[in-house]
């Protein structure tokens, strides 16, 4: 898993978690985990939780919501404002899937709750192409072959265009050669390989997907 990845946000929705299951207000959500998540609550008082009004600007949009406050970001992009784009893979941080851009940093949607986003800039792959023109790291993935049956590919796209710019921005990773070099990173496979480490793809699409950044990465970004 990348380094970079902001687990923080993991641990604080699973400590939210528990401090409502012992309060009681956990309430019953259809989920591909619920059978998983039911020993967290299994003594608790289950009934549905207050809403709250959640504001969040997604792709240069405003949208008014009305959410439980454990509602993840990914939920609330997929379920509640459509963006369907942004994908659910393993709902818990493993794979990358759901990545997007939150002040242009990457994180995994799945782990962050959507009412810790309110006042953010939230970007999602719907957001990359705003006027039908593709970004240049989308143009990079259709001219390599950098997918097979695409799901994970929204992820992917999100995750190379904030990667880009941290190599951009001198953050150094756990295959830079040379911790000590100024200047932007050079982005050798290993490199590529090592930042985009965060992105599971099933199907091994994973050649494509270097040769793709890697392209990307010569192009205005
Ligand atoms: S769905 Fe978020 S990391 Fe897998
Ligand atoms: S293209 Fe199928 S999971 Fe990556």
């Amino acid at each position: 898993m990348d380094a970079n990845r902001l687990t923080a946000e993991g641990h604080a929705r699973r400590r939210f978690l528990l401090g409502t299951a012992s309060l009681g207000v956990v309430a019953h959500t259809p989920s591909l985990f619920a059978a998983e998540d039911a020993p967290l609550v299994a003594s608790a008082h289950v009934e549905r939780g207050a809403l709250a009004p959640v504001r969040l600007q997604v792709n240069g949009r405003d949208y008014m919501l009305s959410l439980e406050p454990r509602v993840t970001l990914l939920d609330a992009l997929r379920e509640y404002i459509g963006l369907t784009g942004t994908k659910k893979g393993c709902d818990r941080g493993q794979c990358g899937a759901c990545t997007v851009l939150v002040n242009d940093r990457r994180i995994n949607a799945c782990l962050a709750l959507a009412i810790a986003h309110q006042g953010d800039r939230i970007r999602t792959v719907e957001g990359l192409a705003p006027h039908g023109a593709l970004h240049a790291v989308q143009a990079a993935f259709v001219e390599r072959d950098g997918f097979q049956c695409g799901y994970c590919t929204p992820g992917q796209i999100c995750s190379a265009v904030a990667m880009l710019q941290e190599a951009r921005s001198d953050t150094i990773s756990a295959a830079t050669q040379d911790v000590r070099q100024r200047g932007p990173i050079a982005l050798t496979d290993a490199e590529i390989r090592e930042r985009m480490s965060g992105n599971l793809c099933r199907c091994g699409a994973y050649v494509g997907i270097v040769a793709a950044v890697r392209d990307a990465a010569t192009r205005s970004t």
